[in-house]
């Protein structure tokens, strides 16, 4: 199964049976670790595998986040040093994976982190200078939970999203390529992301909090971040599925108040 086509039956899974991936399939994702994809290449960004997860599960009562209670057989533990580039290259490298799982059939659910550093000390070596991110849960679906596409995800119409326009003066590919970033998954499926499309070129921004919500919910501004890097992702895999040549990088763009600018889909012309 392609990327594009994980983007539309991923799901995040919650429910694992008591089973574990094989030890080649835990090796293939160990070694797709090291070739994920790069959007910033400065930024310091880590990945670690562990495999005994419900080890991991039982000693860390926080990773049973605060919503939806999640118990899976592995887990990657995402890290990087403590900057928002560094929170949103985490989101766009590691959704790959997530994509990539989901074509095979694997589940996965992202975690949003409810535990200090120190805890995972027996688990994994963080690498230095860098902090835990966020985590995602893995591991085979059960019967019950197996992937199917899906025609209506739970999220806002394309239209929110769309700074100035409305989709309908849109190119028909180019609402595909916002459906595609629309379906990526969101803590709290808050769906941060706003764009603004000219002259081929698709703007990604996220919808920043004011001051003193973000201070007040650091942790949240933090998984924003990551939703960020996760919306960049599934915008260049739904834009090289709909276009020929288009690439995701900095380049000029208009300056919105209330919102930042992540990235860009940049067409050819
Ligand atoms: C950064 C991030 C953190 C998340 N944290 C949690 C979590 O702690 N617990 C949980 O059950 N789901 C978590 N999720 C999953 C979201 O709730 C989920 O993606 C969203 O509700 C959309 O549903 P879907 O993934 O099935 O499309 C998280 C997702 C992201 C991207």
């Amino acid at each position: 199964m392609s990327l594009y086509r994980a983007i539309r039956w991923r799901r995040s899974i919650r429910d694992y049976p008591n089973k574990e991936l094989t030890e080649v399939q835990l090796d293939d994702l160990e070694n797709d670790l090291a070739e994920t994809r790069k959007f910033n290449t400065e930024v310091s960004v880590d990945a670690r595998l562990v495999r005994d997860g419900r080890a991991l599960q039982e000693d860390i009562s926080g990773i049973i986040a605060d919503y939806g209670k999640v118990e899976a057989p592995h887990y990657l533990v995402l890290t990087s040093e403590d900057t928002e580039d560094g929170y949103i290259e985490v989101g766009y490298r590691y959704e790959f994976v997530v994509l990539d799982l989901a074509a095979q059939g694997i589940g996965t659910c992202w975690i949003g982190k409810g535990f200090q550093d120190e805890q995972l000390n027996e688990y994994i070596e963080l690498p230095s200078g860098q902090t835990c991110v966020t985590l995602i849960a893995l591991g085979p679906l059960s019967d019950e939970e197996e992937l199917y596409e899906i025609e209506n995800p739970k999220r806002k119409a394309p239209g929110h999203f769309l700074i100035g326009r409305s989709p309908n003066s849109l190119a028909k590919e180019t609402v595909e390529i916002i459906d595609c970033f629309r379906r990526a998954p969101s803590a709290l499926n808050a769906q941060p992301w706003r764009v603004i499309g000219e002259e081929g070129t698709i703007h990604l921004y996220l919808r920043e909090r004011n001051k003193i919500t973000k201070i007040v919910l650091r942790n949240l501004n933090q998984l924003n971040r990551v939703d960020a890097g996760i919306g960049l992702c599934h915008l260049e895999v739904g834009g090289k599925y709909f276009q020929d040549g288009v690439e995701v990088g900095e380049t000029n763009h208009p300056e919105k108040k209330g919102l930042s600018y992540i990235g860009s889909l940049i067409g050819r012309d």
